[in-house]
């Protein structure tokens, strides 16, 4: 498909901030802005927690002829300002994807344009395609937070093609890239989970190759003895592991390596992109997938019925807005206030065990549980009145009966005849 270049237009000797992970489409943007446009580059590198670390990145930047380079850590902030909020509003897209990748984008953005403030930039740009929900993120999120700046997708515009063409590009100017060779997959990584896609996993009939994995073990090679964790929360967010204080970040990497060991948290799903196509990838989420489990099995205890019902439509929209580029918008704000309110009683502990892929509770308790074991117990304590049971019941299904009595239910029996 060719590809239009006026998005490009008027960008000579601009100062741009540009999102740079070290990889080929970013390394190729810092260069070629440059070399196209004389435009001045100053490089954002967020570190989110990911296992593959940036190392030399700042310097690898600069060699490309950055006037700047920025590596940011913000491991602490996507933690305690992204990943509990979406963890206390259990959010998973689609019923499954933690966001690990959707959650990240806003943070970038917002670092990118801090930096851009600081350096005195007009554009920024990201290596985005335009075809993903990655660019709708990072465009929004730039410009709830900075609307006068110019942002650019140069991937958009470009006039490569392929991969093999930016490697072309790479070679005759002396830019060093990593692994020349064919990578299979398309991979983003953070904290929170991993992101696979593209290669043999674009066909929905083909089960992923082993190889796709980066983080989890098989279910099947997971080991034969089960393993379990006790999680203690705090207002909703997890504080404790197997009765020990441990601080986020460190909470979430234990997770991650534990889960991970048990083949705990692989999805393999066709999603729906905001840009209308559906799409299919691969995530890995050990951590994740436990803590949401976990988090949702105490709820079961700490919410009364009406809120927990509610507060199910509320993480379906939550999900929503976080996939869909709305991070920074006030109906975040909105929704982050009523769950707040939701996980003021969100204290306690519970115990998972781990095994071959799956999660199951082993025991879940609150301070502030609302199960009461006096009403549910059907032993000689039991205090519930169950002759209130009868009015209740007659009450509840007047409706039924008056309906009744008008829609003439005999057209809904079979004759005794019929049935034999
Ligand atoms: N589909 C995911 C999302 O929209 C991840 C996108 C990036 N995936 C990747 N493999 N690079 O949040």
């Amino acid at each position: 498909m060719e590809k239009n270049t006026n998005g490009l237009s008027g960008l000579q000797g601009a100062r741009i901030a540009l999102a740079y992970s070290g990889g080929l489409d970013t390394s190729v943007i810092a260069h070629w802005l440059q070399t196209e446009f004389g435009a001045e580059i100053v490089t954002v590198s967020g570190d989110l927690g990911q296992e593959k670390e940036l190392v030399g990145i700042r310097e690898r930047a600069l060699a490309l002829g950055a006037r700047a380079a920025y590596h940011v850590d913000l491991t602490e902030s996507f933690v305690t300002d992204y990943l509990w909020h979406a963890l206390k509003a259990g959010a998973l897209y689609e019923g499954e994807y933690p966001l690990a990748t959707a959650l990240g984008r806003p943070l970038l953005a917002k670092t990118l344009v801090e930096v851009a403030r600081k350096e005195e930039c007009t554009v920024v740009a990201h290596g985005c395609t335009g075809k993903g929900n990655d660019q709708i993120r990072f465009d929004a999120s730039v410009w709830a937070l900075a609307p006068d700046l110019r942002v650019i997708a140069p991937v958009r515009h470009w006039p490569f093609g392929s991969r093999e063409e930016e490697i072309l590009y790479c070679q005759k100017n002396n830019i060093p890239i990593e692994a020349t060779k064919e990578k299979p997959y398309s991979i983003d990584e953070n904290l929170w989970g991993t992101s696979i896609e593209c290669g043999v996993l674009e066909d929905p009939t083909v089960a992923p190759p082993e190889d796709a994995y980066q983080r989890t073990i098989s279910p099947e090679a997971a080991p034969n003895t089960p393993e379990q964790v006790s999680i203690e929360f705090e207002k909703g967010i997890p504080v404790g592991l197997n009765g020990r204080k441990v601080n986020g970040v460190e909470l979430i990497r234990t997770l991650n390596r534990l889960a991970g060991k048990h083949g705990v948290g692989r999805i393999d799903m066709i999603e729906n992109r905001l840009v209308g196509i559906k799409s299919r990838e691969i995530y890995e989420a050990p951590g994740a997938t436990l803590l949401h489990f976990a988090h949702s099995e105490l709820e079961r205890i700490t919410l009364d019925r009406w809120t927990s019902h509610f507060k199910a439509k509320v993480s379906q929209d939550y999900a929503d807005l976080i996939y869909n580029g709305l991070w920074f918008s006030p109906l975040r704000e909105a929704l982050d206030a009523f769950v707040d309110r939701t996980q003021q009683a969100m204290n306690g502990t519970v115990t998972v065990k781990l095994y071959k892929g799956g999660l199951s509770v082993l025991s879940r308790w609150s301070p502030n549980s609302l199960y009461d074991k006096a009403l549910a117990s059907y032993t000689a304590e039991d205090t519930f009145d169950h002759s209130a049971g009868e009015g209740f019941s007659k009450i509840y299904s007047l409706p039924l009966r008056t309906i009744a009595r008008v829609r003439k239910p005999e057209s809904l029996l079979s004759t005794i005849e019929a049935i034999s």
